[in-house]
C-alpha cells in the first residue's frame, strides 16, 4: 500500500477541505515530549510500517473483534433497526487501515496534524456518519476513544 490511496472512499488526506487543526505544531512537539517520543522511536515507527504492511488486515480485525464483542461499542456501527451496518463498517475499515500506515510513514507535519483532527471529528456529532452517509448513532463519547487507545496502541491485546 502506498502513502497515497486516492481510491479509498472518504480518505482525503492533504485535501483543501480538511480544516486546520486547533492543535499547533508546537503543541504537537510538546505532546511528543510528554509521551517521551525520541528520534529513535520515529525510526522504529518507519520500520513498523514495513513489518505491518502485510498484516494490516489482521491488526484491524483484532481491534474490530474487540468492538464487535462489546455491545456498547458495536452500537456505534449499527443501523437504526439494530443490525450492523456492513457497508459503513467496510468503508471505515479501509480508512483505518490507511491510518495505520500513515502513522508509521507520514511526516508529522501540518497536513498530518490536520488529518488527525479530521479523524477525531469523524468520531463526533460534527462529522460521524457523514463520509459514508451512514445512519449509525451520531457521536462516540470521548471516554471510549481515549480508553480504546489501550488496544489500538497494542499495550493490551485481547485474549484469543
Ligand atoms: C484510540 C482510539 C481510536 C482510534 C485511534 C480510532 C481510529 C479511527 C480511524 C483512523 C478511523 C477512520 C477515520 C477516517 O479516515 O474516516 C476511525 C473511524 C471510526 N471509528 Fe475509530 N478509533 C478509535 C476509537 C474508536 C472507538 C472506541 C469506537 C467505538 C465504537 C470507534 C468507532 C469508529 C467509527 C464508528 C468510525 C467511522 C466514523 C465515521 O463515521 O466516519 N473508534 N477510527
Amino acid at each position: 500500500m502506498s502513502n497515497q490511496s486516492p481510491k479509498t472512499p472518504g480518505y482525503i488526506y492533504g485535501a483543501k477541505e480538511v480544516s486546520k487543526s486547533p492543535v499547533s505544531l508546537e503543541d504537537l512537539h510538546l505532546l511528543e515530549q510528554t509521551v517521551t517520543m525520541t528520534h529513535e522511536d520515529f525510526c522504529y515507527l518507519r520500520l513498523a510500517g514495513e513489518v505491518l504492511e502485510d498484516q494490516i488486515e489482521e491488526v484491524i480485525n483484532t481491534w474490530r473483534g474487540v468492538i464487535g464483542k462489546t455491545p456498547h461499542l458495536a452500537h456505534y456501527f449499527m443501523t437504526p433497526s439494530g443490525g450492523p451496518d456492513e457497508n459503513y463498517k467496510a468503508r471505515a475499515k479501509e480508512r483505518f487501515k490507511q491510518w495505520i500506515l500513515d502513522v508509521c510513514r507520514r511526516p508529522y507535519d501540518q497536513d498530518w496534524l490536520n488529518y488527525q483532527h479530521e479523524i477525531g471529528l469523524r468520531h463526533t456529532h460534527l462529522k460521524k456518519n457523514k463520509t459514508d452517509e451512514a445512519s449509525a448513532p451520531p457521536h462516540i463519547p470521548l471516554r471510549y476513544v481515549i480508553a480504546g487507545n489501550r488496544f489500538v496502541s497494542g499495550r493490551k491485546l485481547p485474549a484469543k
